[in-house]
């Protein structure tokens, strides 16, 4: 039996841009415009939260359709009645820390057992030293936290990671409080916030020096415009698909509109580096970001070696590219990648262990994985450890008919990937 992959299909929108769309209508002065919204979970709880602050911000629509914001400025916030639920979003907690740092009230953030296991002292370090306080509730440096606003300081800050979350947070709460602030990180992370800052008419520099990246807020002090946005298809999303591709017999697949934004797009260099020719057409820009379709077509892969400055751009993507691995020639040694121990779930033991039960080659390291590839049929259980991107990387070995391979939890992608089942069963077919 062989795989055969067709069609010409969309991903849904851009998680890191919903969560930000959201955010910023919720802080502008004014109707904001947001259309193509990611409808998951993870979104859905950033809404709630604003809601929760008396913000108006709706759930995402199913369908991506244009929902309306009205904002009253983030001088509008009220205290909160309740804890602020943040589900499973590490992007909600930490964004909205960065928020409630400048808000003269307290409001605190928990979440589910695996936010609630998620470190978060890298977001409170920055901002204590801004001037906010902080109150453990839970086990160390975790949620639930207490967070108590006030007038903030300026800040430098020097962070240890690349980390999207820990230099919007600190630009968040410059931009709240109306202080300069800026921020050091060894490579560039993902930059939504700084190009939709900048399209808002803030003044955010960024620039290299001594290898590292600086990222600097100037904020205007001036109200926040409502927004008009249309969020372009999420790369991460978008990686599944191409995986998929890449390991059918047969057939070619084409992804529209998705965000190529070069902080998001190390996956489709990696792959290319593997063998993979994964082909941009119609390339434009869109609302300050690379918008692009994808064209992919099956490849035969090899192992390569992937080291801690390519892992900022792909960090979401690791354990696609780890169950890739299992199906390409040689080996495949992923370093530096240590921040995915703490993400929804250990994504290292996940994918070595998942591996592994299906008879693959594959070693843990401390910051990383070593998985050797086989073409023989792969069978086994795997888990999907509450993890969204864990069930969809191996939902799409699964695909392949030589393969019989049972998740035990397929729901949890509705986090990042509402249909993607169908979504993938719409696109490829078994034939003979
Ligand atoms: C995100 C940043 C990344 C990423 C996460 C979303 C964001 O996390 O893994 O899924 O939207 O800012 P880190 O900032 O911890 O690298």
């Amino acid at each position: 039996m062989k795989l055969h992959v067709s069609g010409d299909v969309t991903v849904p929108g851009d998680k890191s841009m919903t969560h930000r769309a959201l955010m910023f209508s919720a802080v502008a002065d004014g109707e904001s415009r947001l259309r193509g919204l990611l409808p998951g979970a993870d979104c859905r709880s950033t809404a709630s939260v604003l809601r929760a602050l008396g913000a108006d911000a709706a759930d995402p629509p199913a369908d991506g359709s244009e929902i309306r914001v009205v904002g009253r400025g983030i001088g509008a916030w009220r205290e909160p009645g309740d804890w602020l639920d943040c589900g499973n979003s590490g992007t909600t907690a930490r964004l909205m820390m960065g928020l409630l740092a400048s808000r003269p009230f307290t409001a605190t953030l928990t979440g589910d057992e695996s936010l609630r296991s998620r470190p978060m002292r890298r977001i409170t370090a920055p901002l204590e030293r801004m001037g906010a306080r902080f109150q453990e509730l839970g086990a160390s440096g975790t949620l639930p936290i207490e967070v108590g606003g006030g007038e903030l300081r300026p800040l430098h800050y020097a962070s240890p990671k690349a980390s999207a979350q820990i230099k919007s947070a600190v630009l968040l709460a410059g931009l709240g409080a109306g202080v300069p602030v800026s921020v050091t990180e060894p490579v560039l992370s993902r930059d939504h916030t700084e190009r939709m800052l900048r399209a808002l008419g803030e003044f955010v520099q960024t620039s290299v020096a001594d290898g590292a990246v600086h990222v600097s807020l100037t904020p205007s002090g001036r109200a926040l415009p409502p927004l008009d946005l249309s969020v372009p298809g999420d790369p991460s999303s978008a990686a599944f698909l191409v995986a998929l591709a890449l390991l059918a017999d047969e057939g070619e697949l084409r992804i529209r509109d998705v965000c190529v934004n070069p902080t998001r797009t190390g996956f489709f260099e990696l792959v290319a580096r593997m063998g993979a020719r994964v082909t941009r057409e119609n390339q434009r820009e869109e609302g300050g970001e690379l918008v692009a379709d994808l064209v992919v077509r099956p490849a035969r892969l090899r192992g390569i070696e992937v080291g801690g400055h390519e892992v900022p751009a792909a960090i979401d993507e690791i354990p696609m590219l780890g169950v890739l691995a299992a199906r390409a020639e040689g080996e495949t040694r992923i370093t530096g990648a240590g921040e995915l121990r703490v993400k929804e779930t250990d994504r290292i033991a996940a994918v070595a262990g998942n591996l592994r039960a299906l008879g693959v080659n594959a070693e843990e390291l401390e910051d990383g994985l070593i998985v050797r590839g086989t073409d023989r049929p792969l069978s086994g259980a795997v888990k999907s450890f509450d993890d969204h991107r864990i069930a969809m990387a191996f939902g799409v070995l699964a695909a392949s008919p030589e393969n019989a391979i049972e998740i035990d939890d397929r729901a949890v992608v509705d986090v990042s990937f509402p249909g993607f089942w169908e979504l993938l069963d719409r696109v490829t077919r078994q034939s003979d």
